[in-house]
């Protein structure tokens, strides 16, 4: 046994967990496809710019989430928290600007510091669709329903949408200034965290968790109140189509998001099957994250889900494969059985040559991991005659065949 460990918040995927992400990362590719999306590979380390640009300095994640060191060329490099400032520097730094618009589909590991708690890791992974490129409202609720559709396609129910507007530019402004001078009026109330929230992103009290704030943020100014007519305008017509697509939503005025890069319309997948770590899915429409990354401006939209929390509320079983295994007797028979198998790869059937000193052994060490229905004994004598004794392990019978019987019957189950 050795005293390595893996770091803090970081887990192994093991064999059935690593089918249920295989799944998950399809369905939702298959889904996203189905809507014109193409799939990009983005670097898990960034220049640490990337993210302070793009998710505000005062943002939680870049504030005090992220991996970030000094590489030996003395450069800051972060490890990503999250897709969308790397997806953006990617059509940035490729030119495809002139492609616009895009729809992108993106999965893999993401790393945030965070306490680890159920539903929560420090490197966690997630799928990823980004559509930029896009400013019709059309686009709002395509990316809303992409995400509804994954979790339907996933057989998950039991979760609604809440959804919200942080209006444009102009209503943020407007309301950022008449919030900050609601709670410097009652400065002295707010909690700690909230005191320095105030000076750097004051909309991020509106989700404080803090038993001192919450009284105080029932009383604030509400942010519908200083939407454009233009901002309020786009909002209804998201909600008007959710509403004639038959879409569940809720609006909720809380929803702010932690990121600095979100205007317009915002939204989160919340499961009522798990705790404090809920949120299955989130996203919105960063319209500003182009321009805040040196481009121009650049309208986009788009949404992550954890694959971690999907996986906790995925409850199906995942079909795996179950080879057959091969087992030559003595050395002998060794050549003989790979022979075989290759004959088995040759015509799509799955299978395991495994060997060792007890027959009843290996049988039972196999049938345990992969869960097999037929194993195939090559001992002296069906070496010898070219036949195999092929064992039905649900059955407990047994017969020899020739190969052409063998391959008929074992192509015959994997129909
Ligand atoms: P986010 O809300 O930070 O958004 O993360 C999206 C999802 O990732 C969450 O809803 C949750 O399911 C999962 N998640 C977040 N933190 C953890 C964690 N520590 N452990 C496990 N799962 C976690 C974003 O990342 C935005 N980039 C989404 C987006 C894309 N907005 C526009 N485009």
């Amino acid at each position: 046994m050795t005293n390595l460990r893996s770091v803090k918040g970081c887990k192994d995927v093991l064999f059935d967990s690593a089918l249920k992400i295989g799944h998950i990362v399809d369905t939702a590719k298959k889904q996203a496809f189905l809507r014109g999306c193409s799939e990009i590979f983005t670097p898990i380390m960034e220049y640490t710019e990337v993210f302070s640009r793009g998710l505000g300095d005062f943002s939680d994640i870049v504030h005090k989430e992220m991996y970030s060191f000094i590489d030996k060329g003395k450069h800051s490099l972060t490890l990503r928290p999250e897709f969308t400032a790397g997806i953006m520097r990617a059509v940035l730094t490729n030119g495809l600007q002139h492609s616009l618009p895009l729809k992108l589909f993106a999965w893999g590991p993401v790393f945030r510091r965070e306490n680890p708690q159920a539903g929560r890791q420090r490197q966690f992974h997630q799928i990823n669709v980004e559509f930029i490129g896009f400013k019709d409202y059309t686009s709002d609720v395509e990316i809303i329903t992409l995400a509804n559709e994954i979790l339907q396609s996933l057989d998950i129910t039991n979760y609604r949408l809440e959804i919200n507007s942080l209006g444009c530019n102009q209503s943020r402004k407007n309301y950022q200034k008449a919030l900050s001078d609601y709670f410097n009026d009652h400065k002295n109330l707010l909690s700690e965290i909230s005191q320095i929230r105030l000076d750097t992103n004051p909309l991020r009290i509106l989700d404080s968790k803090e038993e001192s704030d919450i009284s105080l943020v029932k009383n604030a100014p509400n942010l519908q109140d200083y939407y454009t007519n233009q901002a309020k305008e786009y909002f209804n017509q998201v909600l008007n189509a959710l509403k004639t697509l038959k879409i569940n939503h809720v609006v909720n005025p809380r929803i702010v998001r932690g990121l600095d890069y979100y205007s317009h319309t915002v939204f989160e997948f919340i499961s009522s099957d798990l705790g404090a770590q809920s949120t299955l899915m989130a996203g919105g429409r960063y319209d500003g994250l182009a321009e805040l990354m040196g481009g121009s401006p650049t309208p986009a939209i788009g949404f992550a889900g954890g694959i971690e929390r999907l996986m906790m509320v995925y409850n199906q079983q995942i079909d795996k494969i179950k080879p057959v295994i091969i087992i030559p007797i003595t050395d002998k028979e060794k050549q003989f059985a790979l022979q075989t198998a290759d004959i088995f790869r040759q015509n799509n059937i799955a299978c395991s040559v495994e060997t060792g000193n007890k027959m009843k052994d290996i049988m039972q060490k196999a049938v345990n991991k992969y869960e097999s229905k037929y194993a195939i004994i090559i001992g002296e004598d069906e070496a010898a005659k070219n036949m195999y004794t092929l064992k039905n392990l649900d059955e407990f019978s047994q017969s020899l065949v020739n190969l052409n019987q063998m391959l008929e019957i074992l192509k015959n189950e994997s129909k």
